[in-house]
Parts: C-alpha cells; structure tokens; sequence
C-alpha cells in the first residue's frame, strides 16, 4: 500500500494522460487483505486507524487528475475491488474465472476501503446491499449487467477496451432511474424494511453483527470516517475472530492438498446414482473428462440430463454448457477403466457387490490408477481385501447434496499408500473442494459426531418435548436448521441406515420411534411426511407451536454430545488435531461457524465448564454424557494448524 501511494503522489504532477492499473498475476487482479493479519491487530482503534490509511490511498487514486481504469481478471476481491471502485473506470475480462466481490461480511466485518460509500452510487442501493450482505462474487458478465464494470471484453481485446475508455471524455454514469428511485423517498425507507426483515430472517444479529452494520452505513449514506471506525470494532470481535479462524482452517485444507501433484486427467465413476451422478457432473463442471458407468442406460441418462441441469446454472453460455457435456461421457459398458487416472466407486452400499466390482477395476485399470470408495459405512480395509494391491485404495467420501456441501472426508485405510492418499486429495482440490483428511473409522468424523446429536434429537421427541422447541433451540444456537428438520430432509431410512452402522462400535442407542417411523414409510421429506408433514414441492405443511415448558436443556444436551463426540475422535486420532475437528464440522454440516467450530466453541466455555456441564448431564440423563477420557488429556486440545 504504501509503495502503491508513493506512485501515485509521484504521478500526480507527472504529464500523464492516464493510467491504466492491472495485474500481471496469473491468479488475478487483487484477492484482498491478508486475513492473517487480521489475527494480529487486537485493538479497535489500530484496526480503524489501517482502515483509514487505506482510503486515504485510494481517494489519492480518485482525485488523480487524469482518468483511470483497473483492468480486471480472475479475483478481484474486497480491498482489491474497493480499489478498482476508485478507479475512473473498470473493464473485466469476460470468462467464468473473473470474479468480483465484496466478501467482508463472511468474515464478520464490513468493508473498509470505501466500499461501503462507493459502490451503492455505482450500482443502486438494492444491488450493492446485495453484493455485500451476501459477500456472493459475480462474474465479468454478470458485473456489467449489474454496472459494476463498464465493458467487459476477451483477453485479447481487454487493453483495447481500457484504453478506449481513457481516450472517453470523461463523464460520470448516470444510474437508470429505476435504479436511483430505490434509493430516494418515498422508497428508500421500504427497501431498507425489507432488506432489513429479509436478513433477520438470515442472521441472528446476536451472532452476526456485520451485515446489520453494512445495512446501517447504506442507510445513513455514511462517511469513510464511520465506515473505518465500524470495521474498527467488527475486527476485534469474538464473533469476527471465530469466522476469519474458520475460513483460514479451509485455506489451509487447500493448501496442504496442493502440495501433492495429482495428474489426474480422466475419472471413471461407477454407479451413476443420487451420489455417483452427481460426483461425475461437478468433476467434468470442473474440467475432468469422466466417463460414468451403471447397470442400465436409463440410470446413466438421467444422471446426464441432472449434470445438464447442473451446467445450465452454473455455466449459463450455451457453448460452456455443451463443452461440459462432451467432457461427461455415459459409459455403460465401463470401456473408460482402461484410460482412468482416477476410479470412484458409488454403487450400492454392500460389501459383497463392491468387493466383487473392485476386482474387475483393478483388473482392467493402469496399475497406476488411483481407486476410490464413497463408501459412508464400509470399512476401506474390507473393500480393499479384494484387490491385490490394496494400497491403492483410498476414501473419496462426498456429502449430498454434492453440488453443495463443500466438504469432502478423504479417507486413509490402514494400507492406503502415502501416493493414492494425496492424489486423492489433489483431485479433491482440484474439483474447489474442501479435502480433510480422516482415519477409516466408523462414521469417518462427520457422520460419528453428527448421529449422536440427531439421536439425542430424537430421544427428547420420544420424551415428548415438542418438535419445534427442539429445532428452534438449535438454530437459536446457529445451526443452519434443526436436528429434527435435518433427519428429515436427510431421509429418515438413511439416517436409520447410518445409525445402526454405528449404533455397535459407538455404543449409541437407535431411538425405537425412527424405527417404527421408517417401518411405516414415514421417511422424511421424501415421503411427504417424516417427524413433520410436506407438501408436494417438500415444502413444510405443519407447522408445530412453540409450546412453553419446563426447565430441558435441549441446547446443552444436543451440544454437548457433539463435542463430547469430537473429543472422542481427537483421541482416536480420527483426524490430525482440533483444528481438522472444526473444519469438518462447519464446512461439513453447518456447525455455528460464528463459534468457529466445537472445539474453538469448547475453548470459549473452558474445559472445566464442559467437563462440569457433561458430568451434571451424565447424572441428569445417562451414561451417554460420561465425560470422554480425552479431557483429561490437554495436549488434544493443542491446535497445530491455522491458528
Ligand atoms: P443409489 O442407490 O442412488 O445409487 C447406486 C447406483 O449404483 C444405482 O444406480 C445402481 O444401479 C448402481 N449399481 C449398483 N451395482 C452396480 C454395479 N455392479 N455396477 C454399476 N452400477 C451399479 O445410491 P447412493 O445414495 O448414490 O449411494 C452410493 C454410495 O455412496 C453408497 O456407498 C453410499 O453409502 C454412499 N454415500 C451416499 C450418500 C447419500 O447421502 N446418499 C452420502 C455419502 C455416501
């Protein structure tokens, strides 16, 4: 930044007609602050007094008396794109890769260097409040539509667009009028109602205060003064801290995996199901060339015709969306064994049949092949018995919906090789998402601690304590819904399926009710009716009152057995550290992410008041809550990685 401004303060008197400013790095124009340093600065006024440093750079930028323009390729994110906002104008390169945004709000601030002031004149109040309380990036597209950027062009003809703007007299876009209405009386005040009732829907203001302060400083068409000393306080908070910890704890799980080459170029996916289908689609959406295999071809092509959905939205362009169709290949006769660098198997959960699929896999790949189970219950070394050389293989296991769930669990067999495990995990990353690596154990680490707090769920319904109560208590808590609604929209046969997988090695009890429900039919969503009653379109038909009632602690109880569990699995070594714990709970259901994860949510209650609060709740309600042996054990708690 600084070196930025002594260029600028020596242009200034310079004969310059104008300065076009891009960035020669492959990866884009500016990503943004370094978020680590954000750990660093633990004092509200320092972090204010950074904030105002960097608008007094960029108004120097804008008071330049000649015009500018940022020229625009892949990230161009928060200080990055404040930046090019204080430029004369912008020009984006036009593909899918050129992503720009605002995403402070994800890390629990608002944006610092004149984002807050600069972008709603740009673009309109409604798309700028957009744009920031979402933290969404859009594309080059996407952005001129939006106003964003004044030309959007190929790479070839981007310097040409920049310079043609330069050689404009230099005027000032005038927003469409529709556009200006929004913000002026009498609109304004109902845009901001229902922007603002829309959010309280979204975000508990108890727990997220940055979207509520980005919407109060576009109210008040606030100054950079507030906009620094706002960001200031937001920087400092718990809730803020907890946030910038989970989002450094993914970085880290992409780092560690790009450290590993995988050479990957064709996947061959078996099983063109709910999961298969969909694995083999995000993959050829992400590059690979894949070819899926199934017993019958009507399978493979309503896989296709879901993976052509899926491209039409992500894509858009008619001739992107067909170039991800050529690279997805129906292959029921499985003829793409023989030229996979990658295998992932997602047929039926039965070990017999996939031992039996695995040894003709091996048989008709290269021996350099890496092979791969989306097993969610099998474990790998039972699989791997069939082959003869075991060590290729590897867990790939995804979360339904795949499109969706960010996290992948990487599973490590006692044979799996070093080899097959990190190409694994470069292909993870490679396909933008998160790899964590865990120990073939039941359950793996998402599903082990998520079961017993869906089964404490369940038992509390048994008890007779009210459905809503207990959802509500969750999501009071931060949960993106609640443990009754999530059985539910998982399938309660599935559910059923996963707890008696673990129902014996993790000594659970499987609560009578689900069973009874799924021996009836009622299976969640999908049957129209599971603890609550669907319409057609899945949506919520009943809608259960909030009853009063006595003294449960239904929050401590469905906590406290997640993190319970996760302590179990820290001993175990299921994954490397706390740390992992985190990642794979936030990023892999949803965990409160503003506590940043259960173990960081332990650290905040101290592990007296968990181990005090397991014990009371151990004598309350049963052996369940036995406080687990690993906190008697500090070390576990040691975190080796993003913090
Ligand atoms: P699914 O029943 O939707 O799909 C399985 C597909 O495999 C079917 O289309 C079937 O025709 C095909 N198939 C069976 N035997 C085959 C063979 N010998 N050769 C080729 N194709 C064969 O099942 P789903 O839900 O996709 O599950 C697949 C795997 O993924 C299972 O191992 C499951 O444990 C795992 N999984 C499932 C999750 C879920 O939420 N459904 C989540 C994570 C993992």
């Amino acid at each position: 930044m600084q070196e930025f401004d002594d260029i600028i303060a020596e242009l200034k008197n310079k004969p310059v007609t104008g300065l076009i400013i891009r960035s020669d790095k492959e990866s884009g124009f500016i990503a943004g602050a370094d978020v680590r340093e954000f750990q660093h600065i633990d004092d509200s006024t320092r972090a204010a007094e950074l904030a105002r440093t960097g608008q007094q750079v960029f108004k120097r930028l804008a008071d330049l008396p000649f015009p500018t323009v940022a020229v625009i390729h892949g990230y161009c994110l928060g200080g990055g794109l404040e930046l090019a906002l204080a430029c004369t104008y912008r020009v984006a390169r036009d593909d899918v890769g050129t992503r720009l945004g605002l995403p402070e709000v994800r890390l629990g601030i608002n944006p610092g260097f004149g984002g807050t002031v600069r972008l709603p004149p740009l673009v309109g109040a409604v798309a700028a409040l957009d744009l920031m309380l979402t933290g969404r990036s859009v594309s080059g597209k996407q952005a001129r539509r939006l106003g964003l950027v004044d030309a959007v062009s190929p790479p070839r003809h981007l310097m040409n667009a920049a310079i043609a703007c330069l050689s404009k007299p230099r005027t000032r876009r005038k927003l469409p009028w529709s556009k200006r209405m929004m913000g002026v009386w009498p609109l304004r005040p109902l845009v901001y109602g229902q922007v603002l009732r829309q959010l309280r829907k979204k975000a508990n203001p108890d727990h997220y205060r940055a979207p509520y302060r980005i919407l109060e400083l576009c109210r008040q068409n606030a100054t950079e003064e507030q906009e620094a000393a706002s960001l200031g306080e937001l920087l400092v908070n718990r809730a803020s801290r907890n946030l910038v910890h989970v989002f450094l704890l993914g970085e880290e799980l992409k780092r560690q995996a790009r450290k590993h080459a995988h050479d990957i170029k064709h996947l061959h996916v078996i099983g063109a199901g709910v999961m298969g289908g969909d694995i083999a689609a995000w993959s050829a959406f992400r590059g690979f060339s894949v070819s899926l295999q199934d017993q019958k071809p009507e399978i493979v092509a309503r896989a296709m015709k879901r993976a052509h959905e899926l491209f039409k939205k992500k894509l858009r362009e008619s001739r992107l969306v067909q170039e991800a169709m050529d690279r997805l290949m129906p292959d029921v006769a499985g003829d793409g064994l023989r030229r996979a660098d990658l295998v992932i198997e997602a047929i039926v959960e039965n070990k017999e049949i996939k031992q039996k699929v695995f040894r003709q896999v091996e048989r008709d790949t290269p021996p350099t092949a890496v092979l791969a189970s989306n097993t969610s219950s099998i474990p790998l070394e039972t699989i791997a018995s069939a082959l003869k050389e075991p060590s290729r293989l590897v867990g790939i296991h995804f979360f339904n919906p795949v499109a969706k769930m960010q996290l992948v669990e990487v599973v490590r067999g006692a044979q799996t090789s070093d080899a097959a495990l990190n190409r694994a995990r470069a292909y993870t990353v490679a396909i933008d998402k998160l790899p964590l690596v865990v120990k073939s154990s039941p359950g793996f680490l998402v599903n082990r601690i998520l079961m017993p707090y869906l089964m404490e769920a369940m038992k509390m319904v048994e008890e007779g304590l009210p459905l809503k109560n207990i959802d509500h208590a969750a999501v009071e808590f931060g949960m993106p819904m609640g443990p009754i609604a999530l059985a539910d929209t998982v399938g309660l046969d599935i559910c059923l399926s996963v707890a008696e997988e673990l129902a014996e090695p993790l000594g659970i009890a499987v609560p009578e009710k689900l069973r009874e429900m799924v021996e009836r039919g009622d299976l969640g969503k999908k049957s129209g009716r599971g603890f609550y009653k669907y319409g057609s379109r899945g949506q919520a038909r009943t809608r259960p009152a909030f009853s009063k009632m006595g003294e449960v602690p239904i929050t401590e109880r469905l906590v406290m057995r997640i993190v319970n569990e996760a302590m179990a699995c820290l001993r175990e070594g299921v994954v490397q550290d706390a740390d992992a714990v985190d990642a794979g709970m936030v990023y892999g259901t949803g965990f409160a992410p503003f506590t940043g994860g259960p173990m960081r949510y332990v650290e905040t209650l101290g592990e007296t008041g968990v181990s005090h609060s397991l014990h009371q709740l151990s004598e309350e309600y049963g052996e369940r809550f036995i406080p687990d042996a690993g906190w008697s054990q500090p070390d576990l708690l040691v975190r080796n990685v993003a913090s």
